[in-house]
Parts: C-alpha cells; structure tokens; sequence
C-alpha cells in the first residue's frame, strides 16, 4: 500500500493532522524527527548543535527510507533539500503539501525553542520559507491551504483529495 509523505515549512502543522489523519484512515503514523530523536537519543537542537546541519541531514534521508513503508509519515521542513529524499518519497508514494502563509507560522512559532533553523533573524526565516516553499510546490501532488482551518478541515480535506 502506498504512503502519504506531508510536507511543509516548520509549524505547518504536519505530525497534528498527519496523526489525526491516520487515526481516520487506520494507517500507521511515523515524523521523521521523532524517528531520528529516538534512534539517535537525541534532541534535533543536540545533534544540530554536536555534529552539525550536514549530519541531520544524513540521518533524515536514512530515517525516510527506514519509514517509507508506514501509512502516513509527517516530515521534516527540510526533507526537500535533497533530491535523494523526494525520489524515496516519490518512488513509494504520494506527496502532500500543507501550504501555510508567514505569517500564521511566525505567529504559531513565536515562542518556538525546538527548531535551530528558526533561531535566526527575520529577514533569514524569511528568505529560508522563500526558498523551501518553491520546492514543496514543485513536488507536492496535492496541495492544501491550512491558514484559518481547523485540523478536521484540513484532514477532510486530504481524504477528498486522496481519494
Ligand atoms: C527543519 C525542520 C524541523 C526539523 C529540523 C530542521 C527544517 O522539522 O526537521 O529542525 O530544516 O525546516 P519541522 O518541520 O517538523 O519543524
């Protein structure tokens, strides 16, 4: 069976709606940082801060193969920074784009501590989402707005979507 890979920029909210939307469809739910945390036993910020950017990268594109069978697998930002990682997404399944504004992600991550890359100032945040957002729409299959959704919305949504 194959797999639904949810993309997006950091607070676009997809390990919220891809648990939920693997609740309602019976699949099985896996984010890659959570993956990677567990099989590492560290935090993203320690092995962004240890080892570096390059290294997380080496362990997101193994953690995306190791779950590339799993019903619903909530990604990294990131994830798109290599093109190995969107053939592994591509090759096993589909790709769903969460698509958030700025501005509802600065305000959802204003008190954010977790995620070293948006530990910068504005005018990178914004030149990162700039960039990001023109690969996650290259390769989405399916493309959902969230701003002012709620997580039910966005979930019923994928499902007429996918189906
Ligand atoms: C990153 C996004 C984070 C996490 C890491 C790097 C990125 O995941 O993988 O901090 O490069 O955009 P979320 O998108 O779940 O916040």
């Amino acid at each position: 069976m194959k797999t639904f890979f949810l993309i997006g920029f950091m607070g676009s909210g997809k390990s919220t709606v891809g648990i939920e939307l693997a609740r309602q469809l019976s699949k099985t739910f896996v984010d890659t940082d959570n993956y990677i945390e567990n099989r590492y036993e560290q935090k993203i910020t320690h092995i962004f801060q240890n080892d570096g950017e390059i290294t997380f990268r080496t362990f997101e594109t193994a953690a995306l193969k190791k779950v590339s069978s799993y019903g619903i697998v909530a990604t990294g930002g990131g994830i798109v920074e290599r093109e190995e990682n969107i053939h592994t997404m591509k090759s096993s399944g589909s790709i769903i784009y969460l698509q958030t504004s700025f501005k509802a992600i600065a305000d959802r991550l204003k008190n954010d501590e977790a995620r070293p890359l948006w530990d910068s100032d504005m005018e990178d945040k914004i030149k990162l989402y700039e960039r990001r957002i023109k690969h996650y729409q290259k390769h989405a299959d399916y493309t959902i707005k969230t701003d002012n959704k709620s997580i039910d919305e966005i979930v019923n949504e994928i499902k007429l979507a996918i189906r």
